[in-house]
């Protein structure tokens, strides 16, 4: 972290998978929203460089935020909406622009975007990472000390292969952050007229067994809801809206986390940085 931005972040989440598409952005917001409902301070840094949705999700699309510093550092001002400081690459370019970068050049916007953001004092910055476990989740272990990752999985095997590799990165000798909980996304469909039908689209408790084989505890089972679908296209979180069930899926979901993340800091010392050669190939195949 910056020193001069005088930022002081008591802990850094990672929401990753492996396999694209899941719900990390979906369940990022929630679970910040959820967090900052609970009057915790939280930033949310949108780290999916090639396809930022974060503004979208929140109604930010026409949000530009200020750059404060000079040519040779800028500071970027999150702008804030729900409770939550944010930060996206999609504040700083046009909605719809393809961006072609290359690994190493996506790799450090995003560590300027994770230091130079002014975020203040926060009790969690919730980093919504890019699908995979290549160049940007590489960068984001060197750059950060990242208290612990969460894995988002739907309960369907080919999420689920990948949602093992995204954990075998993070348990990496070289890597080191725990795994604090995995996320079921998409765990049943109930349709609206029949409350006490559960259709398992998806296959049933994948994810849950998945966490009981790893001994990684389950955040959470979502199901699938037409408006959770919804309120990420029209900028309204659903842990925001006010329907009990919602609030109560992502309000249990940041409750655990809080929880494992206590768990954590109390037998664990603070994840170091990693600090690899950059020329080095990365953990594995995006
Ligand atoms: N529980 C849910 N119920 C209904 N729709 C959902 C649910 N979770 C996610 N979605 C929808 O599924 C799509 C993919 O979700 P999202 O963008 O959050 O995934 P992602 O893992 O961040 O994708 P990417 O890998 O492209 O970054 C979105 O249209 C989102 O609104
Ligand atoms: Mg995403």
């Amino acid at each position: 972290m910056s020193e001069e931005l005088n930022n002081k972040i008591g802990n850094i989440i990672v929401v990753a998978s492996g396999k694209g598409g899941v719900g990390k952005s979906t369940v990022s917001v929630n679970i910040a929203v959820a967090l900052a409902a609970k009057g915790l301070k939280v930033g949310l840094l949108d780290a999916d460089i090639y396809g930022p949705s974060i503004p979208i999700m929140l109604g930010l699309q026409d949000a530009k935020p200020g750059i404060a510093g000079d040519d040779e550092k800028q500071i970027f001002i999150p702008v804030e909406k729900y409770g939550l400081k944010l930060s996206s690459i999609g504040f700083y370019i046009q909605p719809g622009q393809a961006l072609i970068w290359r690994g190493p050049m996506a790799a450090s916007i995003f560590a300027q975007l994770l230091n130079n953001t002014d975020w203040g004092t926060l009790d969690y910055l919730i980093i919504d990472a890019p699908p995979g476990t290549g160049d940007i989740q590489l960068t984001l272990v060197q750059t950060a000390a990242v208290t612990g990752a969460v894995i988002v999985t739907t309960p369907q095997e080919v999420s689920l292969i990948d949602a093992r590799k995204a954990i075998d990165m993070f348990k990496k000798p070289e890597i080191q952050v725990p795994v604090l909980g995995i996320i079921e996304n998409m765990s049943w469909f109930t349709p609206e007229k029949h409350p006490d039908e559960k259709y398992y689209i998806f296959g049933k408790d994948g994810g849950k067994n998945t966490a009981e084989e790893t001994h990684i505890a389950l955040l959470g089972q979502i199901p699938l809801i037409q408006s959770i679908c919804e309120s990420g296209d029209n900028g309204i979180p659903s842990a925001n809206v006010d329907n009990p069930l919602y609030r109560q899926i992502f309000a249990g979901i940041a409750d655990n986390l809080i929880n494992m993340t206590n768990i954590r800091n109390s037998v664990l010392k603070p994840t170091e940085s990693v600090k690899m050669d950059p020329n080095a190939e990365g953990c594995g195949n995006q």
